[in-house]
C-alpha cells in the first residue's frame, strides 16, 4: 500500500494508541480522519499534529457506539478524502470490576460488576468496533480501494480477571479478522485486507485508571521488562500495511507475556 496517498481512519484517536497512529502515519504522508468522542482530546491531537507539521487531517466528534454517528462519520470521511484506505478502530474504554465482591466476615455480597459497566464496555469496544468495521468495509468494497482493516483487541482476551467485561469484548474483537476474511472470500471481496492487532500492557491513559497495584504484577509476567510504547504499535501497523502475507490473524504486541504462573522445577 502506498501509505502517501492512503487515507487512513483512525478511531479513539484523540488519545493513546489512536493518536500515536495518528501522528506516525501523518509523518509518513498519509491523510488522516480522526475521529473521537471527546471534543477536547481531539483538539489537542489536531493541535500537536500541526506542531509536528502534518497538516493533512481531519477531526470529527462522533460517538462511535452510535449507528447514525458511525454512518455519517464514514460518509464525512469519503465527502473529505474521497475514500478510505486504512481503518483503526481504537476507541475504547475499561470498567474494571470483579463480577461479585464479598464481605470477607458474612459473605454477604458487597458489591457486583453493574450492568451498566457492563453494558458501556461492551457498547464502545464491541458494538462501536463491529459499526466502523462493518460501514467503513461497505464504502471500501463498493470503491475497490485497496483497503486494510485492523481491529484492535488486547493481550486481555485471554481472560483478565476484574475484566469480565473487557476480556469478553476483546476475545470477540479477536476473531473479527477470521471471520471478515472468511466472508469477504467467499463473496469475492479481494481488495480488502483484515489484520487484528492484540497490544499488551501500553503506555496510555487508559492504562491510568487501572489498579496499579494489579498493574505492577501483571508487568512482573512480561518479559520485556516494561510498558510497550503506543510508538511501536503503530510501527508494527506500518508493517501490516506493507505486508500482504499478513491476513486474517490477530497479532499479538505484548513484550513477551508469560500467562501461567504454575513453576516446574
Ligand atoms: N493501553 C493498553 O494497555 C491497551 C492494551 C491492549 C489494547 N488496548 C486497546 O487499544 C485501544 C486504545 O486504547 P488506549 O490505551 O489508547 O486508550 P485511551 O483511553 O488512551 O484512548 C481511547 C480513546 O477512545 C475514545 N473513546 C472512548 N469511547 C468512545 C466512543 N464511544 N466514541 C468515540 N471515541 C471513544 C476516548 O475518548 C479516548 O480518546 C482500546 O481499544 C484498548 O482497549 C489498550
Amino acid at each position: 500500500m502506498d501509505l502517501k496517498n492512503a487515507v487512513v481512519l483512525v478511531t479513539g484517536a484523540g488519545s493513546g494508541i489512536g493518536a500515536a497512529i495518528a501522528s506516525h502515519f501523518g509523518k509518513l504522508g498519509s491523510s488522516l480522519f480522526l475521529v473521537d468522542k471527546e471534543q477536547d482530546t481531539l483538539k489537542n491531537a489536531g493541535n500537536f499534529l500541526i506542531s509536528i507539521g502534518v497538516k493533512n487531517f481531519e477531526t470529527f466528534a462522533a460517538d462511535i457506539s452510535q449507528e447514525l454517528d458511525s454512518k455519517k462519520m464514514v460518509n464525512q470521511a469519503i465527502k473529505r478524502f474521497g475514500k478510505i484506505n486504512i481503518v483503526i478502530p481504537c476507541a475504547g474504554l475499561i470498567r474494571d470490576g470483579l463480577l461479585l465482591n464479598l464481605e470477607k466476615e458474612t459473605k454477604k455480597v458487597k458489591s457486583k460488576l453493574s450492568f451498566d459497566d457492563w453494558q458501556d464496555v461492551l457498547n464502545v469496544n464491541l458494538n462501536g468496533t463491529f459499526l466502523t468495521v462493518r460501514d467503513c468495509a461497505e464504502k471500501m468494497a463498493e470503491g475497490g480501494w485497496p483497503g486494510l482493516i485492523v481491529p484492535i483487541s488486547s493481550v486481555n482476551k485471554a481472560g483478565q480477571l476484574g475484566q469480565l467485561n473487557y476480556s469478553s469484548s476483546k476475545i470477540a474483537i479477536s476473531l473479527f479478522p477470521k471471520v471478515i476474511i472468511g466472508e469477504f472470500l467467499l463473496k469475492k471481496i479481494l481488495n480488502i485486507r483484515v489484520v487484528g492487532i492484540a497490544p499488551g500492557y501500553t503506555r496510555t491513559p487508559m492504562l491510568e485508571k487501572m489498579n496499579q497495584s494489579v498493574l505492577e504484577s501483571l508487568l512482573k509476567t512480561v518479559h520485556l521488562n516494561r510498558l510497550i510504547e503506543p510508538i511501536e504499535i503503530a510501527k508494527l501497523i506500518e508493517h501490516i500495511s506493507s505486508n500482504e502475507a499478513l491476513n486474517g490473524t490477530t497479532v499479538e504486541i505484548t513484550g513477551g507475556i508469560c500467562h501461567s504462573h504454575g513453576v516446574v522445577k
